[in-house]
């Protein structure tokens, strides 16, 4: 057992964010039965002051979760926070997500403040937030573009006020892996009081490198991973549950675990993209429909002699059907003779060679030859 890393569920809120992805409450509450019964740790259930119909999301969720701790977004505004206390008092164990930007350019463009300020009112939202549970989260919004030391002011102060993880999200996605884990080792190693708090990874993909940087976050020290299933999240998406899993899984030598049920993978990421109306990419890691298909002849010959040749993960551990031999007209002849045999033909090796040469022919016309096609391929060489 290596260190377990708490997994942070934000596909109802970071997720939902997307343009299409919008979710009703009875929608909303499938998804977090579903995400508990994964193994997430906290899922972060909506955004309270943001609408009513969210308010009302957050409020049904935490009457149903029992074991997974619910959260509620805001902003660090006293009138957000107390939406957030209040749509999450019948939690079992209920957690507030307050925060503020910390970068210059959120203090000066957005806020038009100064870091003195902005200090202070990261401090008062926490202390608001204490009212309502023990359980407080911050967030230092746009983390990955603010100035290490200022930062670890504002996590010391945070801390010191009440806060009991800190969130240092990469909002914007620009971080590179090893700037990104080292803020968290400066963070680890510069704040005097950061082992009375969580750090948590929450990093943005546009640049693809989401996952790689929560990873790198996770071996430089936090403890917690901010994701979605299916990658979901504003722009170009948040980190990817599904990849920071099994990241962990496949590289035991970390000695970075956690607590999610990998066989529900492929099944949470189906019943995602279906509720939220939004289609996985199909070279998607771990859940796209490609993720086990292999088309080419020579990926295909060693991956019949020996799956590991060309499969680093069983799609069984990750609950994906099986892997798939795809025929195309650069696949080779043993994949041809492999897919035959499922259908129950048993071809010796000159019928093999006649049916290769007319399965090109079909298969340069065609994008991808089908069972069906095999079939009167066979009925053509008897007849
Ligand atoms: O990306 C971000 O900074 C966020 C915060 C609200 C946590 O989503
Ligand atoms: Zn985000």
């Amino acid at each position: 057992m290596g260190r377990r890393i708490l997994i942070f569920d934000t596909t109802l809120r970071d997720g939902e964010q997307v343009p299409g992805c919008k979710l009703n409450t009875s929608e909303k509450i499938e998804l977090a039965l579903a995400l508990e019964e994964l193994g997430v740790d906290i899922i972060e259930a909506g955004f309270p002051i943001s609408s009513p119909g969210d308010f009302e999301s957050v409020s049904e969720i935490s009457k149903i979760i029992k074991r997974a701790t619910v959260c509620g977004l805001s902003r660090a505004v006293e009138k957000d926070i107390e939406a957030a206390g209040e749509a999450l008092k019948h939690a079992a164990r209920g957690r507030i997500h307050t925060g503020i930007g910390t970068s210059d350019s959120h203090i000066k463009s957005k806020f038009k403040s100064n870091r003195e300020d902005i200090l202070e009112r990261a401090i008062q939202a926490v202390k608001w937030a204490r009212k309502y549970t023990d359980d407080v989260e911050f967030y230092a919004e746009d983390a990955g573009r603010t100035d290490n030391e200022y930062l670890a002011r504002v996590v010391e102060a945070v801390i010191k006020a009440g806060a009991t993880t800190v969130n240092i999200p990469d909002t914007t996605g620009y971080c590179l892996p090893t700037q990104y884990g080292e803020k968290i080792a400066y963070l680890m190693n510069h704040v005097p009081n950061v082992d009375k708090a969580v750090l948590s990874c929450h990093c943005h993909n546009d640049l693809g490198l989401a996952t790689a940087n929560s990873i790198y976050g996770a071996i430089h020290g936090a403890g917690q991973i901010e994701c979605t299933v299916n990658g979901l999240g504003e722009r170009a998406g948040n980190t990817s549950l599904e990849e920071v899993v099994m990241v962990m899984r496949q590289h035991g030598h970390l000695g970075l675990d956690t607590g999610i049920r990998a066989e529900q993978l492929n099944p949470i990421s189906q019943l995602v993209s279906e509720t939220m109306r939004m289609p996985v990419q199909p070279n998607k890691a771990i859940v796209g429909a490609n993720a086990f298909s292999h088309s080419s002849g020579i990926h295909q010959d060693g991956f019949l002699k020996d799956s590991q040749t060309y499969e680093i993960i069983r799609p069984e551990e990750v609950g994906a059907a099986h892997s798939k031999i795809v025929l195309t007209a650069r696949s080779g002849r043993s994949a041809l003779a492999y897919r035959f045999k499922n259908l129950g033909f048993d071809f010796n090796r000159n019928e093999i060679d006649e049916l290769y040469t007319r399965f090109l022919n079909l298969a340069d016309a065609l994008k991808e030859v089908q069972d069906t096609d095999l079939h009167q391929l066979a009925h053509n060489l008897n007849n």
